[in-house]
């Protein structure tokens, strides 16, 4: 299907324009990380706020306007990035004027302006196989292991290319954690459920109920929390680390 070049020229030059083409109307945070031009983001939002959603479309705009593009897209597990994958995929499908694949497959995709989509498991090896990617997805962030972090970097050496991690909190530890709390560069986005207006008060009072404070705190407050399983808590174990700690003796 023919769409006027206006039409095009401006999703190129307004990511937003392309969501709404994709019958997606972001709200005002998701069109700052629709348009933010950072080349490290952390996303760090509430479960179902959309940082799936929102991704499959700069992943899109990115294949689309950035041609010949590599955007890979990479998380804990390969059905999960597969999920993100089909998102990007079912966007392309229905949107008008989008270029033709010339190969596709259920994880990856070669479009006819040269731009390839390929979805990875989280497995270091794998990803070795990869290099010069313009966008890296990193999607349940907080779940990689630092190890397959270190792989997927040199991706982005040769091309300036950017790398988005979205999550939603996992705990005191790893590499995420450590980038939300201290990490310098990263354009951070983050939105808690009580701010995000498609998600009613009444389902996330079931879901308070249903997951208990400590859990609910860590889906849809976005705190990190410790692990159930550590013997002494993270606050203790920093102070405890500092040169001026002094125990309550
Ligand atoms: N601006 C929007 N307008 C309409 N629907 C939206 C918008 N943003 C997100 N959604 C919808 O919200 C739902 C959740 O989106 P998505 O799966 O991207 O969220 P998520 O943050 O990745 O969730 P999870 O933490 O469970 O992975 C989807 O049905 C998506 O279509
Ligand atoms: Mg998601």
């Amino acid at each position: 299907m023919r769409i006027s070049l206006g039409r095009d020229f401006a999703r190129a030059l307004d990511p937003c324009i392309l969501a709404r083409d994709c019958g997606i109307v972001p709200d005002a945070t998701q069109s700052q990380l629709l348009t933010t031009t950072a080349r490290k983001t952390l996303v760090c939002c509430c479960r179902q706020w959309g940082k799936s959603t929102i991704t499959a479309i700069v992943a899109l705009h990115e294949a689309l306007y950035g041609a010949p593009a590599m955007v890979v897209v990479i998380s804990p597990s390969q059905p999960q990035s597969t999920e993100l994958f089909k998102k990007i995929h079912g966007f392309w499908e229905k949107l008008p004027g989008a270029p033709a694949a010339e190969q596709e497959s259920l994880t990856r995709m070669e479009l006819a302006n040269g731009s390839r989509i390929i979805s990875l498991p989280g497995s270091e090896k794998t990803v070795r196989g990869y290099s010069a990617a313009t966008l890296v997805i990193m999607d349940e962030a907080a779940r990689v292991p630092d190890e397959l972090l270190a792989s997927v970097r040199p991706m982005l050496a040769t091309t300036s290319g950017r790398f988005i991690a979205l999550s939603t909190p996992a705990g005191k530890r790893g590499w995420y954690y450590e980038q939300w709390e201290r990490g310098e560069d990263w354009a951070r986005f983050s939105v808690k459920g009580v701010d995000c207006a498609r998600i009613a008060p009444a389902f996330l009072a079931e879901e308070l109920q249903a997951l208990g404070p400590l859990l609910y705190s860590q889906e849809y407050e976005i705190q990190f929390v410790d692990q159930n399983t550590s013997a002494f808590s993270t606050v203790l174990i920093e102070m405890a680390l500092r040169d001026d700690f002094r125990p309550f003796i």
